[in-house]
This record gives structure tokens, sequence and C-alpha cells, in this order.
């Protein structure tokens, strides 16, 4: 029998105290309502329905942003309970009579297994409704579920309005239904809003098929991270914290080394070879890649960069979309801004910025220098304190640093310029004209020294 997902994002989320709508903020990398619908893809669930309210401009943009993939949208004017946000999604399933999926767009930890195992159950026991449920140690805020003395599900009571014996039961509804279509139809008419938050609750399907003698199944995660909800900002810390666990251990798996769990931030998109030892705390983001046998040092930020094998990144450094060729160095304290490229072997050391520049190989700027919109070749010696002056105010220029050039320390490039290969540049220069290979180029004012002199304005100070 078909199955039609129906994923709801339409509550109000106050308990986030939030301008962001709850299913847009971010967890390992992508927004919390990107899980579901990866999950109802991967199961190949289709149509899917995503319930949202009224002001949801937001969510359809985040929604369309990744990327394309059959999603109808049904809308929820005022969040007046789950059951009122079925009842909603179903106008976009008129005509469809199977079973109906119903998810909720804040349980990023859900496993496709634990789907797959509730759609078999549900065939299996020919049951109307299967739910999953999960056994917390610490159950508070969820709905209960009661059973029978036979063990057989009969209601589902929220924390709100369960009593102090219900409220001790561990084991409550994750949220995540399977329920036969006409069934859903036709009872969800029957739900009434009287209790505490004056809602109407889908939960009390549960109570409604066991009174009329329905089967009824459920499905309990082995898990209990599985059945997580994020309802508080506390909530999400605690997934993004066990999602980034589980890319460690998974990591780990495939002989990637890492200096514990705590303070590892990695997100989806990340690659990393074996032998890699990276070390917390740590940021990864984006779609990084890092090659195999290489060091991350504590205090790292790499976004949406590729590493070679056998880089290292000491520590303190902020790396953002570049590229780092085999065996190169960087940091401590280093910033590769963005689309920076160094070469194999090179250094990039302490308090050095690079942004829109090459560095061929084995070339180094190892200590507290500017290289912006630069092309270096091999084997440059670029001493510290050097700056590429690229910047005129209106317009952005080059400087060519050609092969096995040595720049002596404190020198400034005024862009446009060029060094042939070779050439040496003395210390404390301003370069403002090309040089050509193998010259020796330099600014310096002539020494001056007077003797005596400091001596002399001493005794004249007396
Ligand atoms: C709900 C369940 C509870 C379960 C818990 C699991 C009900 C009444 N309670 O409680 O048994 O233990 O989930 O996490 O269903 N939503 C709407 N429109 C609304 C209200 C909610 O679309 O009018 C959406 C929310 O955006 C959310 C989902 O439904 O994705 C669940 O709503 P939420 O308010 O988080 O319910 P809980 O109190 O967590
Ligand atoms: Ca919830």
């Amino acid at each position: 029998m078909s199955i039609a997902v129906l994923l709801l994002a339409a509550g109000a989320g106050t308990r986030m105290k939030s301008e962001v709508p709850k299913v847009l903020h971010p967890v390992g990398g992508k927004p919390l309502i990107s899980y579901p619908l990866d999950l109802c893809r991967r199961l190949r669930v289709t149509p899917i329905v995503l319930v949202i309210g009224k002001k949801n401009g937001a969510v359809r943009k985040g929604v369309s942003d990744l990327g394309p993939g059959r999603v109808t949208f049904a809308v929820q004017d005022s969040p007046l309970g789950t059951a009122h946000a079925v009842q909603m999604g179903l106008k976009a399933l008129k005509n469809f009579n199977g079973d109906v999926l119903i998810l909720c767009g804040d349980m990023p930890l859900l496993k496709k297994s634990t789907l797959e195992n509730l759609i078999r159950t549900h065939r299996e026991k020919n049951a109307v409704l299967t739910f999953v449920t999960a056994v917390l140690p610490d159950p508070f805020g969820y709905g209960r579920v009661l059973r029978t003395s036979r063990g057989e599900p009969c209601a589902i009571v929220e924390e709100k309005d369960a009593d102090e014996d219900q409220r001790k039961i561990a084991e409550i509804n994750t949220g995540v239904y399977l329920i036969n279509g006409p069934f859903l139809k036709e009872k969800l008419k029957q739900i009434e809003n009287k209790n505490i938050k004056r809602e109407y609750y889908l939960t009390d399907l549960v109570g409604l098929a066991f009174h009329e003698q329905k089967t009824l199944a459920t499905v309990t995660v082995a898990d209990p991270a599985d059945g997580l909800g994020v309802n508080t900002q506390e909530d999400l810390t605690c997934v993004s914290r066990w999602i980034n666990r589980e890319r460690v251990k998974l990591l780990m798996a495939e002989g990637v080394r890492f200096s514990g769990f705590e303070n590892v931030v990695i997100d989806a998109g990340v690659r990393i070879g074996a032998g890699t030892l990276v070390e917390a705390p740590v940021s990864l983001r984006g779609k990084t890649v890092i090659g195999k046998h290489c060091l991350v040092e504590p205090g790292s930020m790499i976004k949406d960069s590729v590493l070679d094998d056998f880089v290292t990144i000491k520590a303190s450094s902020y790396i953002e979309k570049s590229r780092i060729e085999k065996g190169a160095t960087i940091g401590p304290f280093a910033h590769l801004r963005s689309k920076a490229r160094i070469g194999p072997g090179a250094k990039v050391g302490n308090f050095v910025e690079v942004k829109k520049s090459k560095i061929g190989k084995g070339s180094k700027a190892n200590h507290l220098s500017y290289i912006g919109d630069a092309l270096i070749g091999k084997g440059v010696n670029v001493g510290a304190g050097t700056i590429t002056c690229n910047y005129d105010g209106f317009n952005k220029y080059k400087t060519v640093l050609e092969d096995d050039v040595f720049v002596g320390s404190d020198t400034q490039f005024v862009a446009p310029v060029r060094i042939g290969r070779g050439a040496v540049i003395g210390a404390g220069s301003t370069i403002t004209k090309n040089v050509k290979p193998r010259s020796l180029a330099l600014t310096r004012p002539p020494q001056v020294e007077i003797k005596n002199w400091a001596k002399k304005q001493r005794k004249k100070k007396k």
C-alpha cells in the first residue's frame, strides 16, 4: 500500500525563544527540517506534505534552498494543535487512501531503520495506527504511553495533562505515526480540545482507536536518542552534540584519529582521510575535505577547504575556501581568508593572512605578513612583516613574485608590481616598480651616524 508523508512544522516553537522558525535552526551544519526530508527521500516515500504556519516565508525559502525535491506545502493559520495541523495537511491529500506517515520537523536523530520497522510492524499487525515510542531516563515534557494490564497501548497522555503516576511512566510517544488514511480522516473530526493547552491533540487518536477496539501497534526504539525532539535551545545543543559524536565515531571507524569526542564540530559534508589526527576544540565546516595523515591542532576552524595528504594545521588557525597541497604547514595563528592556494611543502606561519593568492611549492611566509592578490612562485622566501599593498581605496592589484625570489623583512609591495625570478629585495624596502630577474632592489635610506651625539645631548639636558 502506498504511503504519504505529513511533516508537521507549523508549531509556534515558542520554547526556542527565537526569531528564527524552529525548523530552520541549524544542527550539524543543516537546518532541522532537512533531516526528516532527507529521511523521506532515502525511504523513497512520496508525496511529502509539509505543514507550515502562517508566517511561513522563511520556512518556504529555507526548504527550497535545500534543493530540488517535491514538497507540497499546506498552511495551518494558527497552531491549534497537532491534530489540527494534520487536518490542514490532509487537504493536500484529498484523493489519497493509503497509509499516512506523520513526522515532526523537530526530530533530527530519527533513523531510517526505525521507520522501516514502523512500516513493517504496521503491515504485519494489520494495524490502523502504529506509533514509535522510546523509553527515556528523563521523560519530562513528552506524551506518556498508557498500556493495559496486557501491555497493549490504550492512550497517550501529555505531560501537562498527566497525573503524578502517569508522569512516572518512562515510555514516551516520539511523535512518529503510521495511520490508515481513511481511519485518520474519519477520526480526526472527533478530536476535541478539552485539555490544559486547549489544543487538538493528535495523540488522542490512540485512545479513540482503543475504544473502538481497532488494532494498535507500537515500535520502541532501541536507542532513546532516536526519539529526541528539539523544543528548546538546550535540546538543540544536546542533539548537535550527539550528531557530532556520531560523526566522530563514523570517522574513527574509517581510521581517523580524534583527541576526544567533546568540542568537535563536524558538518555533514566533511570528509577526512585515514591516519589524520584531529585535536579538539575544532570546527570542520561545510564541504571541507581533509586528506590522509594530516594533523589539525586545537583551536582551528576549517571551512569549505581542501587539504591534501600530510598537511599540518598548527593551533588556532582559520581557513576558509582554500586549498592546501601535500605536506604544507599552516599556522599557528594563520588566516587563510579565502581563495588561498598553498603549494606542496609550503609554509604559512604565525600571524600571516593570505587572501586570493597562490603560494608555490616550498615557499615560505613564516611570520607576520599580509599576502593579498599575489602570485608567489616556487622556493620564494617572504620575510617577516612583508605586506602586499593591494588596494588603493578603489581597486585591487596584483603582486607577482617569481620563483626563488628572496624578500627581506619589513617589505611593502605597492601593487601592481612584478619581481623577476631569483631577485633579492633588501629588508625595509617599499617596492613600487617591477624588479628584473636576479637583481637586488632596495629603497633603504642610507644610515646616518653622528659620533658622540647622544652623549652631548644628555649633557645639555642636565
Ligand atoms: C508532541 C506530542 C507528544 C510527543 C512529542 C514528541 C502531541 C499533542 N504531543 O508534543 O505526545 O511526546 O510531540 O516530540 O502531539 N505542530 C504544528 N501545529 C500545531 C502544533 C504543533 O504543526 O498546532 C507541529 C510542531 O511544529 C512540531 C510538531 O507538530 O513539529 C509537534 O509539536 P510540539 O509542539 O513540539 O509538540 P510536543 O509538545 O513536543
Ligand atoms: Ca516537539
